[in-house]
C-alpha cells in the first residue's frame, strides 16, 4: 500500500458502520467481546458519544474502505444543534442496552469512564481551545505515517481557525506512546479498577505554536 493510494476526506454517514467496526476491534471487543449484543450496542454508544462532541471529522480511505478516523472539536465552532441526530441515536442505543442482560452493568462502566475523564479535565490548570476526540487506524495500517497525516489534517483545521491548544483523553488500552513520542504533554493520570483489567487514564495537551 502506497501513501498516495490513501485519500483523506470528510466523514460521511455511510462510513458509520465501518467506524463502528473499527471501534469494536480496537477497544470494545476487549471489554465486552463475550457478550455480542452488549458489545454491539456499546460500540454504537461509544461512536455516537464521540460524534456528538465533534466539529471536525476526517477519515482515511484506501480502496474505498475506511482505514482510519480522526474527530476533533474547536469549542467556539461547536454547535450542538449540528449533532443532534447523534444525540438521539445515542439515547436510543442506551435504551436498547438497558433491555439487554448485563446491559445496565456495561452502561454503568461507561458512565464511570466519563466521570474519570471529567475529573481529569477539571484538573487542567489552563484553558484549551478544543479537543482531539478520536484518533484511530485499522490495525493493519499502523506504523506507516498515516496517523501523522490524519493528525496534520486536524492541526491544519486548528491553525486555519486560530485555535492553538487542545486536550485529549487516552488510557493504557490505547497506543498512548504515540503522544509521548510526538511531544504532547501529559497533564495528569488516574488508575481505575472498574474494567476487566486495571487501567490508567490520562489527559494530554498539545499547543501548536
Ligand atoms: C495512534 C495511531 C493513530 C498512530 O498512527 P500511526 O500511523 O501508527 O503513527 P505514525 O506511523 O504516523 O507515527 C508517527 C511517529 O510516532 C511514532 N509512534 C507511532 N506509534 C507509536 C507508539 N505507540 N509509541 C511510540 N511512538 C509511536 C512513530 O514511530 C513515528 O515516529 P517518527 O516520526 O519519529 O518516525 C495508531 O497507532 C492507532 O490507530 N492506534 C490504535 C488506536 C489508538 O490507540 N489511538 C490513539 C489513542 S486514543
Amino acid at each position: 500500500m502506497k501513501q498516495k493510494e490513501i485519500t483523506i476526506r470528510n466523514l460521511k454517514d455511510e462510513d458509520l458502520p465501518q467506524i463502528k467496526n473499527l471501534l469494536y476491534d480496537t477497544w470494545i471487543k476487549k471489554d465486552y467481546g463475550e457478550n455480542e449484543r452488549v458489545a454491539n450496542e456499546i460500540s454504537s454508544i461509544f461512536m455516537y458519544e464521540l460524534l456528538y462532541r465533534q466539529s471536525f471529522s476526517n477519515v482515511a480511505v484506501y480502496k474505498e474502505k475506511v482505514v482510519g478516523i480522526i474527530l476533533g472539536r474547536i469549542n467556539k465552532h461547536y454547535k450542538l444543534k449540528n449533532n443532534i441526530i447523534y444525540i438521539i441515536k445515542l439515547i436510543l442505543h442506551c435504551l436498547k442496552t438497558i433491555l439487554l442482560k448485563d446491559g445496565i452493568k456495561a452502561l454503568k462502566s461507561e458512565k464511570e469512564t466519563a466521570k474519570v475523564n471529567n475529573e481529569l479535565l477539571n484538573s487542567l490548570s489552563t484553558d484549551t481551545d478544543g479537543e482531539l476526540i478520536l484518533f484511530a487506524l485499522n490495525r493493519n495500517i499502523k506504523g506507516r505515517g498515516l496517523g501523522s497525516k490524519l493528525l496534520n489534517s486536524f492541526y491544519n483545521y486548528m491553525k486555519e481557525n486560530n485555535a492553538d491548544k487542545f486536550y485529549l483523553f487516552t488510557d493504557t488500552t490505547c497506543d498512548y506512546g504515540f503522544y509521548e513520542h510526538n511531544g504532547f504533554k501529559r497533564e495528569s493520570s488516574k488508575n481505575i479498577y472498574f474494567k476487566k483489567e486495571p487501567q490508567t487514564y490520562f489527559i494530554y495537551t498539545k499547543k501548536l505554536t
